[in-house]
């Protein structure tokens, strides 16, 4: 439909809290060689919220920079949506505590015109929320406003666990408008797959997840391959892609984003993407002779997850393989051209859930800026992944007025000044046993907490 308004990211903003812990540190604390977690999962500082930070202050705060650097006004917003899987309320959605706060600043009342609701599937809600909202402004329902999108996560997990290492925190607020200036979204292409599992949960009450590490990152490659499948259907059929002989639809996304749990999980990832859509091309002959070893196959290839992992000659041959694909001159092309950039961000701060499959974008946008590549006219494609679990891909179109945005982001001046935690101080802070009074930080023009209990409207203020 030739009609059909023009719609995507028009702008973002972050919120990262200023306490972080250092990889060495933590290593030498729980006795981890520190190359295993600087190269093994791809993490140098991970983010701490401070005692005086919850997700709807850092949502509120990512919302807050994002319009005063778009220019953009209560008035103009049409729906605001946050999406996160650390709610404050099994009813009271986060939208509602963060409009709350935005109030403090633009006046009581100012957004009531609008409307939203909180997001939950784990890591993946956000980009579902991106979407109905594109969707809502592409049926006009919008009067000529812009939708707002936060993901605003803390990512905490046991102590002395696996996944204690995967840990931090933050929130990115996306601008989503008509004839954005940024990325317009591909028509017609968003594609998801679904399905009842138990990777990762966290039941009512409990503060951390339960998780099954390694079946977690199994079906995060399965489900976003899935996805991706019924995405390239999309394309080729609406005719977004059209395939020469010998290419991979690969071939037509110049950038990849995806969930980043973990900085080394994106690239495990673009690995079995680049294996899957590979596997029958020619070129797969001059990948398998560079390793030396031809692709293994699972006893049972239709088998399920549990059958794969079951089968532990396969599974150990086939790491192997993934490793030495990861080596060949093939995979660390695309690596260094598609995806290094959108990983920076993530070795930084690390997992924000929801958040940080967008950091990982606003990391490629500001790295890629840096190296000088013009971005004009190139697809970024996403993989949006979500335990329990659902994965989105989709793909947008980088807009020629992309500069305007792009130009002025520098991540280290966005996060502001760091503060170092000792192992003592972590513990402690992840404990709870530091009073909320007691925050490590100042706030420095922010919301944070300023008191407990009571309404919950006036738990925050701008300080
Ligand atoms: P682990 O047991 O620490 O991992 O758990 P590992 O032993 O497999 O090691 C990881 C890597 O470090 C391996 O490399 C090792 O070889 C390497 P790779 O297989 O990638 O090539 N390594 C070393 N490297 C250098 N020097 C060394 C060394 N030793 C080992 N000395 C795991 C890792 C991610 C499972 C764990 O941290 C965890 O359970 N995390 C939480 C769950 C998670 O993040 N799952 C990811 C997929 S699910 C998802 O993304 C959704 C999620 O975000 C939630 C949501 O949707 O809401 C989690």
């Amino acid at each position: 439909n030739v009609d059909m308004p023009v719609v995507g990211i028009d702008d973002l903003a972050i919120y990262v809290p200023k306490l972080y812990i250092d990889y060495k540190d933590f290593a030498q604390a729980r006795g981890i060689d520190p190359q295993k977690l600087e190269y093994g999962i791809g993490i140098r500082k991970m983010a701490i919220a401070d005692t005086n930070q919850d997700p709807a202050c850092m949502a509120a705060n990512a919302c807050l920079k994002l319009m005063q650097k778009a220019h953009i006004h209560p008035q103009d917003v049409g729906r605001l949506y946050v999406a996160t899987e650390s709610a404050l309320d099994e009813s009271k959605a986060l939208n509602s505590f963060v409009i709350g706060m935005l109030e403090q600043v633009y006046g009581e009342g100012s957004f009531e015109h609008a409307g939203g609701i909180e997001c939950k599937f784990a890591c993946v809600s956000g980009s579902y929320a991106l979407h109905d909202n594109a969707n809502w402004i592409r049926a006009e329902e919008n009067s000529g406003k812009a939708a707002i999108v936060i993901v605003s996560d803390i990512a905490k997990y046991d102590l002395g666990s696996a996944g204690e290492y995967t840990q931090g925190a933050g929130a990115v607020a996306l601008l989503i408008k008509e004839e954005p200036r940024l990325m317009a979204f591909d028509p017609k292409v968003a594609s998801t797959v679904i399905k009842n599992e138990y990777d990762f949960y966290r039941p009512f009450g409990k503060e951390t997840p339960l998780v099954n590490g390694g079946y977690s990152n199994l079906l995060y490659l399965i489900q976003v391959r899935k996805a991706f499948d019924a995405y390239k259907e999309k394309a080729l059929k609406t005719g977004l892609v059209k395939l020469n002989e010998g290419e991979a639809i690969t071939d037509h996304i110049d950038f990849f984003s995806v969930h980043l749990p973990y900085r080394r999980m994106g690239e495990k990832a673009l690995a079995y993407l680049l294996r899957h859509e590979w596997r029958h091309l020619p070129r797969w002959k001059h990948v398998t002779k560079e390793i030396g070893m031809n692709e293994p196959q699972p006893k049972d290839p239709r088998g399920t997850i549990e059958s794969i992992l079951a089968d532990t000659d396969f599974m150990k041959a086939d790491e192997q393989f993934r490793r030495a694909f990861m080596q060949t001159s093939f995979y660390n092309e695309t690596y260094e051209k598609k995806m290094a950039s959108s990983l920076e961000a993530s070795a930084q701060i690390g997992n924000l859930y929801t958040a940080s499959m967008y950091m990982g974008l606003r990391s490629l946008l500001e790295f890629e800026f840096k190296k000088g590549t013009d971005l004009e006219g190139k697809r970024i494609g996403f993989g949006s992944y979500g335990s329990g679990s659902s994965a989105m891909v989709f793909s947008g179109i980088m807009q020629p007025t992309y500069k305007e945005i792009v130009k002025g982001l520098d991540l280290e001046n966005d996060i502001g000044d760091r503060v170092k935690l000792s192992i003592d101080e972590y513990e402690r802070l992840h404990r709870k046993e530091i009073d909320f009074n007691s925050a490590v930080t100042k706030a420095h023009k922010e919301f944070v907490l300023v008191k407990l209990g009571g309404s919950t409207a006036d738990k925050a203020g701008f300080r």
